[in-house]
């Protein structure tokens, strides 16, 4: 059994420090895309607080495809000229939006969300994807959120590395 608990009562960076620890553990020895991208969005999802989703789009050759998430239903495809997801996967940048009605094209999948922050996910400098994570709380990401989910993803990406399915699901 894995036991998640609120990472409240910790300073930012400890939880980051945290999670990456918690992450570790968790794919350790898996390089399945899919089960590793499962568990790193529940492990998110309950370990960090306000939020309402957690989870990955990953990028086919033409779009994003919804992959593992926890939160309510999403968007199943995002073309990479929409959304903060599509500015993400086009940038390789991470977005950090304070404010997602102000951001234009930003794309509604759950009414409640009021930021959010997108980090592309990066093998080799070859697009295979983006972590999307929304909170109902506006401004709740900053420059140490974006450090902290860029490590988590760069650790996601390293576990990939004997993964055939990710390779087969491209259909480029
Ligand atoms: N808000 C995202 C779409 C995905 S959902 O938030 C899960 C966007 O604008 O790209």
């Amino acid at each position: 059994m894995f036991v998640t608990s609120s990472l409240d009562a910790l300073t930012k960076s400890e939880q980051y420090a945290s999670l990456l620890s918690q992450a570790r553990g968790l794919i350790h020895g898996e390089s399945n895309v899919i089960a590793n991208a499962a568990n790193l969005s529940a492990l998110a999802m309950s370990s960090l607080s306000g939020l309402n989703w957690a989870g990955f789009y990953f990028y086919d050759g033409y779009e994003l495809v919804l992959g593992p998430f926890q939160g309510k239903p999403a968007c199943l495809r995002i073309p990479l000229n929409r959304g903060v997801c599509g500015a993400a996967a086009r940038s390789h940048q991470t977005q950090v939006v304070p404010d997602v009605h102000a951001f234009e094209g930003h794309i509604a999948c759950d009414a409640a969300s009021r930021s959010e922050i997108v980090v592309p996910l990066l093998q080799g400098g070859r697009l295979l994807g983006v972590w999307d994570v929304d909170s109902p709380l506006p401004a709740r990401f900053d420059a140490e959120d974006a450090a902290g989910m860029e490590a988590l993803c760069a650790l996601f990406v390293q576990s990939l590395q004997d993964d055939v399915p990710l390779r087969g699901y491209a259909r480029t």
